[in-house]
């Protein structure tokens, strides 16, 4: 007898661990059932993905929701929104919010806000702060938690954790891999004078690469000291990759699609403070060596760092204006129009966007098309020509740095658990996220005993 789906996903090229190739992919119950030849199966629901490659859905390790305390720029339904909207199928997401999430209470009250309203699966960040240093390895294994994250140079919001004896306290305090952003506070302090009113061409002078190298190079030290595995969010220098390839033992390293695709000067002329975001777009020099990195395989992971403001806000004179510009809904148009003009190997997109995520922090049953996992996934036309509007982000800021850029490569479906939430650019399932799992933080199940 033939077998019987919930979905059926038929006649796509489908990435697999094995490599990119036509199959079938049949779904039951949210996880992936079969993978192959399934012409004589059965389904409720089929999709037929001919001319469409089935990619493990992107998992985007770095975004700022706002919610709660500035609602206003972000929430957690309009940010998964666009995640969803751009192809994106589970999100962590950062503590730098109001209050900040340094507390059991205010990671409960983040969880609680999150079910039923998002629309994407998530894990929350807990933020190190000097205070909550005693708390942190009791914090960062409660379920729905993607780890501990450490703001090493003040940035948007409260959090910070600057001083070498708080770092290292907050690395010995746990084990799972701790997520910094490393910029040299010391450093900014003394060269806030040379940021010149008016002009964000000046952000990348303040925030200089000395800021991040000295940053990454001290953080590398502390994390061996402690015997901790760290995780360099938005890396942006040539200069930090040597010390991070020598790191390999503790560290690993993201970058985002706008360091990849922006340089200075020419976004701070084109986009003023829209372009400005910590740590800064750089000269195309470190661009290109970003480039390398990621493929020569010392860049683990891609994430947006979508950190939205509104028009109004990013209008005020430099350095008034907020750093930070959304990314979640066009990570994956952005990257796949790389794959296109043969920057970036498909192959290389899946892992950065997906695996790279699951093997950086134990996902549970995510980050790969394989048997038992969850049906997770996006699907893309990598032929598919349209132009990035302002008018297309969900996001409650409107507006995206790409305005106007014409990209090849599109999602064209957005699947969770076997359920079809984004297709042909519109919600068509809302509300269903749930918290991703992580080896660290399974939970007995009490129906488990019984099986
Ligand atoms: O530019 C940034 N904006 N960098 C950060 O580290 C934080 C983010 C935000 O939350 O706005």
């Amino acid at each position: 007898m033939s077998e019987t789906f919930d979905l059926l996903i038929r006649g796509g090229i489908v990435a697999t661990p094995s490599g990119i190739a036509p199959a079938d992919v049949g779904v039951k119950g949210g996880r992936i059932a079969a993978i192959g030849a399934l012409s004589g199966a059965r389904a409720a629901e089929t999709f037929e993905a001919r001319g469409l490659h089935v990619l493990p859905g992107v998992i985007d390790t770095q975004v700022h929701f706002r919610e709660p305390g500035n609602s206003h720029k972000e929430d957690l339904e309009s940010g998964s929104r666009a995640a969803v909207l751009g192809g994106v199928t589970g999100v962590f997401e950062m503590p730098n919010t109001n209050p900040t999430t340094t507390t059991r209470q205010a990671l409960e009250d983040k969880l609680a806000r999150a079910s039923g309203r998002m629309h994407c699966d998530y894990a929350f960040y807990v933020g190190a702060s000097p205070g909550n240093v005693g708390a942190l390895s009791e914090l960062e294994r409660l379920p729905g938690v993607s780890g501990v994250k450490a703001f090493l140079g003040s940035s948007t919001g409260m959090l910070l954790l600057d001083k070498e004896d708080a770092i290292l306290a907050a690395l010995k305090a746990g084990n799972r891999r701790m997520a910094v952003h490393s910029e040299d506070e010391a450093r900014l302090n003394e060269r806030k004078p040379l940021r010149v009113a008016g002009d964000a061409r000046s952000h990348p002078v303040w925030r200089d690469v000395e800021t991040a190298r000295a940053s990454t190079a001290r953080v590398i030290r502390l994390a061996r000291q402690a015997g901790r595995r760290i995780h360099v969010l938005h890396v942006t220098t040539a200069e930090e990759l040597p010390l991070l390839a020598e790191a390999r033992d503790v560290a690993s390293v993201e970058t985002t699609p706008q360091h990849l695709t922006l340089a200075a000067p020419e976004c701070y002329e084109r986009l003023g403070s829209y372009a400005q975001m910590n740590p800064p777009i750089r000269e195309a020099r470190h661009r290109e060596a970003l480039w390398r990195a990621v493929n020569e395989g010392l860049v683990d992971v891609i994430g947006s760092d979508h950190a939205p403001h509104t028009r109004e806000e990013k209008a005020k004179p430099y350095p008034d204006s907020p750093s930070g510009m959304p990314g979640v809904q066009t990570l994956v148009t952005i990257l796949l129009d790389h794959v296109s003009a043969g920057r970036l190997s498909l192959e290389r997109f899946v892992d950065l966007t997906s695996a790279g995520a699951a093997r950086l922090f134990s996902i549970a049953g995510k980050g790969r098309i394989a048997l038992g996992y969850d049906a997770d996934f996006t699907i893309v036309d990598l032929k598919a020509k349209k132009r990035i509007e302002n008018s297309w982000i969900a996001s409650k800021c409107g507006w995206t740095p790409f305005d106007g850029m014409e990209t090849t490569g599109w999602a064209l479906a957005t699947i969770i658990r076997g359920r079809m939430v984004m297709r042909e650019r519109a919600l068509v399932a809302g509300g269903q996220g749930t918290p991703i799992r992580f080896g660290e933080t399974l939970v007995p199940q009490r129906d488990a005993a019984a099986a």
